[in-house]
């Protein structure tokens, strides 16, 4: 199982960043979970700095270009050096600040490019009753694949995030069985870009209001290969409880 952490916005202090990456550090001695976190870039430095723990770390975004005169942009080449392995990229909040499809493409192909692995998110907004959510989905996916070789596309994490679940309580989360049936239809689109049998090689994670309560059904149902959590992955009694479900 992986556990991507996505601290957002949510930790501003050093000192419990700290804290956190030194929990995260305890919890990652089993081999059953991979624990992804997400800082903000300054603390990701900081803590990726000489790493040799368990631990992975994330960029929560890049830029889509790869170097030059751009202020204020942190390109995929500096986070790979900084010690990350993996970037979230096209997260719905981002989205909402007027990301496109093409635009999170782009940035799938720089994070490839320097060895970071993507973390593509995707997910509908709402749900309506003749399924159209479907098909922006499946744009979301194929829009980032198509420009990708075979093997690429092989190296891509998606994760299934759909706005209307994120930030809410546990009781506002996915069910069980609504999440199998969108894990079937994303490895259904997966198969359209990648040879027979491979979709299930490409992990599927599920994000939106994960908690310690929540995850293991989630996780025993859906056939879902990790979670991207965000709120909870900043309290440590909720991540410690967290991590410990999908272990057991
Ligand atoms: P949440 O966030 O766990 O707080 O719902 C998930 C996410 O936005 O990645």
């Amino acid at each position: 199982m992986i556990i991507v952490a996505n601290w957002k916005a949510y930790v501003p202090e050093v000192s419990r960043a700290k804290k956190l990456f030194a929990l995260a550090k305890r919890l990652a001695t089993s081999s059953k979970v991979t624990i992804v976190l997400a800082p903000s870039a300054p603390f990701l430095g900081l803590l990726a700095a000489g790493n040799r723990s368990k631990v992975a770390f994330a960029a929560q975004d890049i830029s889509s270009r790869t170097d030059g005169a751009m202020t204020g942009e942190s390109v995929a080449a500096v986070f790979a050096s900084a010690g990350a392995t993996y970037t979230i990229l096209g997260h719905s909040e981002r989205r909402a600040l007027g990301e496109s499809d093409a635009l999170i493409a782009e940035k799938v192909q720089r994070a490839l490019a320097q060895g970071l692995t993507p973390i593509l998110c995707v997910g509908e907004k709402e749900r309506d009753a003749s399924a159209e959510y479907l098909s922006g989905l499946r744009a979301q996916i194929g829009t980032a694949l198509a420009l990708l070789t075979p093997k690429e596309r092989l190296g891509v994490i998606i994760a299934y995030e759909p706005v209307w679940a994120i930030g809410k309580s546990a009781a506002e989360a996915i069910s069980a069985t609504d999440l199998t049936e969108m894990v079937l239809y994303i490895r259904k689109v997966l198969g359209e870009y990648v040879p027979h049998k491979a979709p299930s090689r490409i992990p599927v994670l599920y994000g939106g209001s994960v908690d310690p309560v929540n995850v293991r059904e989630l996780a025993a149902a859906a056939q879902v290969d990790g979670f991207l959590v965000g709120r909870a992955s900043v309290d440590p009694v909720s991540f410690a409880g967290l991590v410990k479900a999908l272990r057991a």
